[in-house]
């Protein structure tokens, strides 16, 4: 019984020894756990090969005019995950969002009655004329009255606001 007990408590103090090995090793070396990695960059391929799983006609889109077009909305939006408000919301991940449902922004009671939901279609229609489209909105911006224009700037912006096909 006693030699049992002995034998039990060897074997836990190697296991113990052994276990402790690899991380004092570590803390000795000086070294800290690898940091997870960034989110890596799209490249320009990626960025083509996720155009490329959207409908016609965004599927073609020419995402250099897209942002080329999109200077005319940087003032007043960012797109980036988490990006700042500034005189518009933010507009990561806007498709397939309900309008004016950026819970930090400060919306017209306009888009917050508007009730719809964010595809290239109500885009389209918003990008040409937002303040005849929607009567009241603070969006104060004329419209982009090109369809071309609008088509590669919604193909940019599935693109840059993070859009997966369905
Ligand atoms: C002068 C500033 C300004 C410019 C320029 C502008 N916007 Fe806006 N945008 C706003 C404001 C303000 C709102 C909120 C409108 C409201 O509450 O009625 C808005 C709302 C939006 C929304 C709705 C977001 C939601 O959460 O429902 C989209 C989409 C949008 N803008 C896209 C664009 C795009 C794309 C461009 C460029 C072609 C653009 N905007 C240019 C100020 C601007």
């Amino acid at each position: 019984m006693r030699l049992a007990q002995i034998l039990a408590a060897a074997a836990i103090a190697t296991l113990a020894t052994a276990c402790s090995k690899p991380q004092d090793s570590a803390s000795s070396s000086g070294e800290t756990p690898a940091a997870a990695p960034a989110a890596p960059e799209l490249s320009d391929a990626d960025k083509q090969a996720i155009l490329a799983s959207y409908p016609a006609p965004y599927n073609t889109a020419d995402l250099a005019n897209g942002k080329s077009k999109f200077a005319l909305c940087q003032s007043c939006h960012t797109i980036a995950p988490g990006g700042a408000n500034m005189t518009g919301p933010n507009l990561h991940g806007v498709f397939g969002r309900k309008s004016a449902s950026n819970a930090t922004f400060k919306y017209s009671d306009a888009l917050k009655n508007a009730g719809w939901t964010w595809d290239a279609s109500h885009l389209d229609q918003w990008l040409e004329k937002p303040m005849t489209y929607l009567p009241g909105t603070k969006m104060s911006f004329a419209g982009l009255k090109e369809a071309k224009d609008r088509t590669d700037l919604i193909g940019y912006l599935m693109v840059e606001t993070g859009h997966k096909a369905q």
